[in-house]
């Protein structure tokens, strides 16, 4: 960094330090008008049962946001507005103003919502941004800093959501505005986070931001973020213009061209979020409702699902082998029609039809040998890659009184996104484009790799992996499912989803139980730590390469139970925490 700015990066890191130790103190108070929250305060409610409403979110204080709002007379998509806003705020890893997301819903009477507010490519985006001039990826440059950025969604899908919502934005934001600039304290996950990413923000700063200060967080320490509620205020003021346009543009732009990012006001003036048709199918006598192109996740739980509802995984049971290696084989396949057929179907022409066809579905089986592991490079052509786990996606569930369901996956991308914060606005820019394939067969951040499908081209959406799902019985609200984890998402909603329907297990020991994964390439499974030892062999002794990894998802699931009452629970891998009433 230019030493100016290092030096201006340590004044404003003091004076901001000294506002963080003076804040507790000086505001004492609670947000919202009519509720109880305090943001000095707080704990994790992992599962409980509620009688009419209940969100479940990767924080507590956005959760409470959004059950209380849900209190004061607001439905599930003003739950869902505030949730989001307030997951701004406390959950600077993931929740977001600078990324993109999917909302999912189905209403009381019965009508289903798809809200696509992916990130966009900018207009001077081209195939080949990220090749040197012999064609090789340069390592990072999608991933990190002002040129991995594509043009915000969140807050032209907070814009689509209001008309189905009871409240104005005024008082949705309101929360989301109070957490920014009067603090809130931080978790010890939340301190960690940032003290790992300080050298990062160092890097891919231009100006000093909030999340910096001369000493290291620690939990309990208050953080407050006088940049982002100033932004927040606009978009109360303005709309999505106090976003898209004006000042919190001009923003945008200028930390565009101080840090050589490509995102011009008209990009930013001309971004939509985009209405999508659900796609709708039955497992096992539930309807699922999962999410269409641009993301990968409905088609591949549909496929996964689909290559699995002939077996009888109940009579099998939870982590038996035979069950085990079905799930992974289902995933291989999928995963690698992933790889080819899958992207932005404004832009290409993905087979949706084709890919979950029970008579496709079969042929794809036609190689499965229940004694051993299928080699991917009999499925078809790729490269190896490598697998990493910054996957700082988020989900939010929810449900109202009247029964309408919400399912929000929203995202950064990588944790903090590309690690810049816009200089003025106090927000993180994503860095999606690494969502996108640079070149066919080269990796991104989650291994994942791809084609001319998902190739780079001006004002396209990059392929996602997040499915917000929600399902049905009897044509009545059943579940609310999602969760974070990149291209894990659709195989830790999938093995949710057996979980509850074929292994009879509760909302939180569905989402809590050990997971595992398979994406094609790299040809392995990534299994958590807690998967036990005696599976692992057998799958070993089946031809099966396995790595231990990190957690796989943070996934937050509503159960209506039935007599009606909300059965919800968030994940234990996290700060995770439930609400409702
Ligand atoms: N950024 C993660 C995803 O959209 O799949």
């Amino acid at each position: 960094m230019h030493q100016f700015f290092r030096y201006s990066f340590i004044i404003i890191s003091l004076v901001l330090s000294i506002q963080v130790v003076a804040q507790p103190e000086k505001n004492k108070r609670l947000i919202c008008a009519t509720c109880t929250i305090n943001p000095y305060k707080y704990v994790q409610v992992k599962s409980d049962t509620f009688q009419k409403a209940s969100v479940s979110s990767a924080h507590p204080l956005a959760s409470l946001v959004g059950a209380a709002i849900m209190k004061q007379g607001g439905n599930a998509f003003d739950a869902a507005i505030a949730t989001q806003l307030a997951l701004a705020v406390v959950y600077s890893g993931a929740g977001n103003l600078g990324g993109g997301g999917f909302l999912l819903a189905r209403t009381h009477q019965q009508q289903l919502i798809a809200l696509d507010y992916r990130e966009k490519a900018p207009a001077r985006a081209h195939r080949d941004m990220y090749l040197d001039k012999d064609g090789n990826a340069i390592e990072q440059l999608s991933k990190l800093g002002h040129l991995a950025a594509g043009v915000p969604g969140t807050i032209a899908g907070i814009d689509a959501t209001l008309p189905y919502a009871k409240l104005p934005l005024k008082i949705l934001i309101q929360p989301a505005i109070d957490l920014a600039k009067y603090g809130f304290v931080l978790t010890e996950r939340e301190a960690n986070n940032l003290n790992d990413s300080r050298a990062a923000f160092e890097q891919y700063n231009t100006q000093p931001t909030a999340f910096v200060k001369p000493t290291s967080w620690k939990a309990g320490d208050t953080l407050v973020q006088p940049e982002l509620a100033a932004t927040l205020e606009r978009i109360q003021r303005w709309g999505a213009k106090g976003f898209y346009e004006g000042t919190t543009a001009d923003f945008i732009v200028a930390e565009m061209q101080r840090g050589k990012g490509i995102i011009t006001h008209n990009d930013l003036k001309n971004y939509k979020a985009a209405v999508r048709t659900p796609l709708v199918f039955n497992y096992r006598n539930h309807t699922i409702i999962g999410f269409p192109p641009p993301s990968s996740g409905g088609i591949l739980t549909a496929q996964m699902l689909g290559m699995l509802e002939r077996y009888p995984l109940r009579k099998y049971g939870f982590h038996n082998v035979k069950a085990v290696q079905l799930i992974i084989e289902a995933e291989r396949r999928a995963y690698a029609d992933r790889a080819e057929h899958m992207g932005d179907a404004d832009f290409y022409p993905v087979p949706t039809q084709m890919l979950i066809d029970p008579r496709y579905l079969q042929q794809r089986w036609r190689n499965y040998d229940s004694t051993k592991a299928t080699p991917s490079n009999t499925i078809s052509a790729g490269k190896q890659s490598t697998f990493t786990v910054s996957e700082e996606t988020t989900h939010i569930s929810i449900i109202d009184a009247d029964g309408t369901m919400v399912s929000i996956t929203t995202t950064l991308n990588g944790n903090y996104g590309s690690k810049t914060v816009v200089g003025g606005a106090g927000f993180l820019l994503n860095n999606e484009m690494d969502d996108f394939s640079v070149k066919p067969g080269v990796a991104n951040m989650y291994g994942a790799v791809g084609g001319v499908a998902n190739a780079i081209a001006p004002n396209k959406r990059m392929l996602s992996s997040m499915t917000p799902t929600l399902v049905l019985k009897d044509n009545q609200p059943y579940l609310v499912v999602g969760t974070p984890g990149g291209t894990t998402i659709p195989t830790s909603v999938l093995q949710t989803l057996i979980n509850i329907i074929d292994f009879d297990m509760s909302a939180a020991e569905a989402i809590n139980a050990p997971k595992f994964h398979h994406q094609w390439l790299p040809d392995v499974v990534y299994v958590e730590k807690n998967v036990a030892p005696s599976l692992i062999e057998h799958l070993q002794a089946m031809g099966y390469s396995i790595t231990p990894r990190g957690n796989i998802g943070r996934t937050e699931v509503i159960r209506v139970l039935p007599y009606g009452k909300r059965e919800t629970a968030a994940d234990i891998r996290g700060d995770d925490s439930v609400a409702g009433f």
